[in-house]
């Protein structure tokens, strides 16, 4: 059952798609401290608190502040309290009950969920202006496709998913591998990746094409010079069965004579400040303006534009720096250079050192930008930073409502790195800009249930790592968990060492794994699309499925991915193999590249699984059946037909198996 509460005058945020009657009040399971601005809500010893999406940390969201505040920050240590997201859905499960809270509004919001007092949740914001979700097991009142016999806390999560309407669905080529660099500057480059992916026989289905396609980082423009002949270009990729990915960012170049910036200046379409001028802030391109786009005129200029790629051959885009992302503005560069000076021949001392050198780092996203420039929304005027979460989402939204209208047929592919929740409706995310760390491999696993919950299914992050240095250990134990994540993409920074595949000693074991994550695409589509279509999970924590098992409760590294699987990716660095938790008998799976090399029935309980760099290992679970096909070179090479079946054993002998023609659009 699904009860909503109205708080003050909350803005509306689109997130939520069904009609819910407002109850009166505020919730019984929350406290009200007026002076304090703050919700709080007891937190029982055994109460695990699960979701918040894209956040730092485990699973279990407890002992740790987080801060819905969209924030381009490339270093994501377990100290920050914010990413790129703002998905402020939790569920609170202990043995007595479970219950789901949606806090649906764009202002920044903390969950400081046992960071003050350990058994103590607190909701603070700054208005308390705010649409309250409270979400119980039953299925009562509420029409819902949450199936009577599932867990409370899984019933509880697939009513605020139905709440929320249902999630995007990409094309299934988007389920292959991608290669991605900062840094293909050119078609050559692109042909060299492809080549290098070609000699070694490894699968793969896109290449990504980040701001370097572009002239000079202007959305909708293409560097005639590095692409002369870009229609050609993408066809003679697409005779290959590979897509071409790519980036469209945020702001829009400031510079006479680019048709995006005077349609913008024309169509009243840019974000102003309080005199009425478009911000001026930075970005790559230099100086740009931001797009309105919380203005549904502007969201479908914006959204026509992609066309210009479209028309051209593409069917897949990622939209970035849509927190949005801010080198600097104009007004705050002139007034740190103006400070800077009075700084001069100064003896700096500890206090006037460390002023000086803030002064320089703090000119990007600072909050005080976030605060200087207003949209207009449901005819009102709204500054910025209290409708900063809505951003990302809207710049999305206009890419995705702009393509159901120039692709009504065939699905395209599209991702975001901000987002707020209703944004899934029209796209998938990735998770921002991580690092080549071991600790990041984790933080992947962990972060898959929460986006789940929030429903963005279709999500992965950058493979090997985004920042620093990439290893080959690091790159071969991180296949083997994005090996299940519907986005599947190796990226890396601009100045980082070389990640594509091809390009380590060891590319033969590499292309094993790639190899399995074609025989698994048959299983992973099908059961991406089922959680897509009925409000499902595709990927969950252990406790989901065993919340009466006590082990089961706390297991932070361990994924069950669709109904049949259950994973325990090795993470750590030089490690052997791991403990695994089995909360019932099941079948180990070990393949070594993509030849499954044993199958054993092991029974409920701890087990030390050794499992070699080449290697994966994953486990069926009992009584369930997991399709595997023959590995091809790209998607539409494979052959969904002829399936063979891994069973637990002979009573599973039955597996719904989901299938389409993997690009026609399926109406609601
Ligand atoms: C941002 C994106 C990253 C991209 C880079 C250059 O940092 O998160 O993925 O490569 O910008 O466009």
């Amino acid at each position: 059952m699904i009860r909503k509460y109205r708080i003050g005058t909350p803005i509306e945020t689109e997130s939520v798609v069904r009609e819910v009657e407002i109850t009166p009040g505020i919730p019984a399971e929350l406290a009200w401290d007026e002076p304090n601005k703050t919700f709080s809500m007891p937190l029982s010893e055994d109460a695990i608190v699960y979701g918040l999406g894209e956040t730092v940390r485990g699973i279990n969201k407890r002992g740790w502040t987080y801060i819905s505040n969209c924030a381009d920050d490339p270093i994501h240590l377990e100290s920050k309290n914010s990413l790129y997201a703002a998905h402020n859905f939790f569920a609170v499960a202990d043995h007595e009950s479970v219950k789901g809270f949606y806090v649906d509004t764009p202002v920044k919001t903390e969950f400081d969920i046992g960071y003050t007092r350990m058994d103590m949740l607190y909701i603070r914001m700054d208005e308390p202006d705010v649409n309250l979700y409270v979400i119980d097991p039953e299925i009562t009142g509420t029409p819902s496709k949450a199936a009577e016999a599932d867990t409370p806390i899984r019933r509880v999560v697939r009513q605020f998913r139905y709440l929320i309407g249902r999630s995007y669905l990409p094309p299934r080529w988007a389920f292959g591998y991608g290669q991605s660099r900062w840094g293909y500057l050119s078609e050559d480059d692109i042909n060299a990746v492809i080549e290098g992916y070609e000699k070694s026989d490894i699968p793969l289905d896109s290449v990504y094409m980040d701001i370097d396609y572009m002239e000079r980082y202007k959305d909708f423009t293409l560097n005639d010079e590095t692409f002369p002949d870009f229609p050609a270009f993408v066809k003679s990729v697409r005779d290959k069965n590979i897509h071409l990915v790519p980036i469209i960012d945020a702001g829009v170049k400031i510079e006479d004579g680019y048709d995006v910036y005077e349609e913008g200046i024309k169509g009243d379409y840019f974000c102003k400040k309080e005199d009425g001028n478009p911000l001026v802030a930075a970005v790559w391109p230099g100086k740009v303006h931001f797009p309105d786009f919380l203005k549904p005129e502007t969201r479908s200029w914006f959204g026509a534009k992609y066309d210009f790629l479209i028309r051209q051959g593409i069917d897949g885009f990622w939209n970035d720096m849509n927190e949005p992302a801010i080198f600097y503005t104009e007004d705050g560069l002139k007034q740190t250079f103006e400070k800077i000076k009075t700084y001069e021949g100064r003896n700096l001392d500890i206090k006037s050192f460390f002023a000086f050198t803030g002064m320089v780092s703090g000119i990007s996203n600072n909050p005080e930008d976030y605060r200087s420039f207003y949209h207009a929304y449901h005819g009102e005027t709204i500054r910025h930073d209290r409708v900063h979460n809505l951003y990302g989402f809207n710049m999305t939204r206009a890419a995705g409502e702009a393509m159901e209208k120039i692709s009504p047929e065939k699905r395209l592919l599209l991702f975001s790195r901000s987002s707020y929740i209703g944004m899934h409706r029209y796209s998938g995310v990735w998770t921002g800009d991580n690092q080549s760390w071991w600790s990041h491999i984790l933080l992947n696993i962990q972060q898959m249930p929460g986006l789940n919950m929030c429903g963005f299914l279709y999500s992965g992050a950058d493979t090997g790592g985004f920042g620093a240095n990439c290893t080959e250990d690091i790159l071969l134990r991180w296949l083997g968990v994005s090996l299940y994540t519907p986005l599947f993409r190796n990226h890396a920074a601009l100045g980082t060492r070389d990640q594509e595949l091809y390009r380590f000693p060891h590319a033969d074991w590499m292309r094993g794994l790639i190899r399995l994550r074609y025989r698994l695409i048959p299983y992973i589509y099908s059961e991406f699309m089922k959680a897509a279509l009925n409000d499902d999970l595709y990927i969950q924590p252990l406790s989901f499925v065993y919340p009466e098992d006590e082990r089961a409760l706390h297991v932070e590294d361990q994924l069950l991915v669709g109904e049949s699987l259950m994973v325990a990716p090795v993470y750590v660095q030089n490690a052997a193999g791991r403990m695994v938790y089995l909360p019932e008998e099941m079948k180990m799976l070990r393949f070594k590249g993509d030849v499954l090399t044993e199958e054993t029935i092991l029974p409920a309980g701890d087990h030390y699984i050794p499992v070699a760099l080449k290697e994966v290992v994953m486990f069926l679970r009992k009584g369930h059946a997991l399709p595997l096909t023959e590995a091809a070179k790209t998607t539409k090479e494979l052959d969904y037909e002829h399936l063979k079946y891994v069973c637990f054993d002979a009573s599973a002998d039955s597996y719904e198996l989901y299938m389409d023609d993997g690009e026609s659009r399926i109406p609601e």
